[in-house]
């Protein structure tokens, strides 16, 4: 890997544990003002400091992140359709290479669309991506989207798209847990991380945390399940706790009923 890949995935990843934890508050991209993060700054302050990147569109981060702040950024840079239009699917490259790197990011992350009706558009789309990444030393995120069938979270899905994402170069790749995840990992040669998915109960999202590390994620990129909780700040450093300190998920939740 070229010193500054490796430097920028070490922002990311962190090599003492080999794994992060990605906070995601990129929703607005396609949700508009989503519900605890229509104002993104007051979301965002309180919380940052606790995660290893954060996940976000440039609008955001130019508004809502003060330049001054050390978190490394990992840039939405796809998009295209919101939650109201025709095709979810329907994305492409909305932010150049240039402006990610005057962001000073630390990778960018795009959305594919396996087995969708913009499935093409998004996997070349992603080979496109990559090509203008490597020349730059920026890695690339897959996120693996399922639009609104989530009905594709199955260990057989996953594991397709997640492949097929590394494949085409992504250097890490955002997906969902499932039964059967460690199958997911195992057949996917670049680093995984696990998107949060839609508030459930402070157990249920710890318990998601601990069964993705547990199965060899490389940590999570988790959003509703930190900023919806009515405790953001114990509960990013509950997540935190698992993905770092191998805690459990009593003692992760100990930290958020102790608070
Ligand atoms: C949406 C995304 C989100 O960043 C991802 O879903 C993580 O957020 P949450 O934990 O709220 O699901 O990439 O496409």
């Amino acid at each position: 890997m070229d010193w500054g890949l490796e430097s920028r995935m070490a922002r990311i990843i962190r090599p003492s544990t080999g794994r992060g934890v990605m906070l995601a508050v990129d929703h607005g991209y396609f949700m508009g003002p989503t519900n605890h993060l229509e104002v993104p700054s007051k979301t965002i302050a309180p919380i940052v400091d606790y995660c290893d990147s954060l996940m976000l569109t440039r609008g955001v981060l130019r508004t809502s992140v003060p330049a001054s702040s050390a978190v490394p950024v990992v840039l939405r840079v796809s998009g295209g359709s919101s939650i109201i239009g025709k095709d979810l699917s329907n994305e492409r490259i909305t932010t150049g290479m240039r402006e990610a790197v005057r962001l000073n990011a630390s990778a960018v992350a795009m959305s594919i669309f396996v087995g969708a009706a913009y499935e093409q558009k998004t996997l070349v789309g992603l080979g496109k991506l990559v090509d203008e990444a490597s020349e730059v030393g920026m890695p690339v995120l897959a996120v693996t989207a399922v639009g609104k069938e989530l009905e594709k979270r199955d260990a057989r899905y996953l594991s397709l798209a997640c492949r097929i994402a590394a494949e085409f170069g992504a250097n890490m790749v955002k997906t969902y847990y499932c039964e059967d995840f460690e199958k997911v990992v195992e057949s996917c040669p670049v680093p995984i991380i696990v998107a949060g998915g839609p508030k459930v109960s402070e157990r249920e999202a710890l318990e998601l945390v601990h069964n993705s590390v547990s199965a060899g994620a490389a940590g999570v990129d988790m959003g509703r399940n930190i900023w919806q909780s009515d405790r953001p700040v114990p509960m990013i450093k509950a997540v935190r706790s698992i993905v770092h300190d191998n805690a459990s998920v009593d003692e992760a939740l100990e930290l958020v009923n102790s608070s």
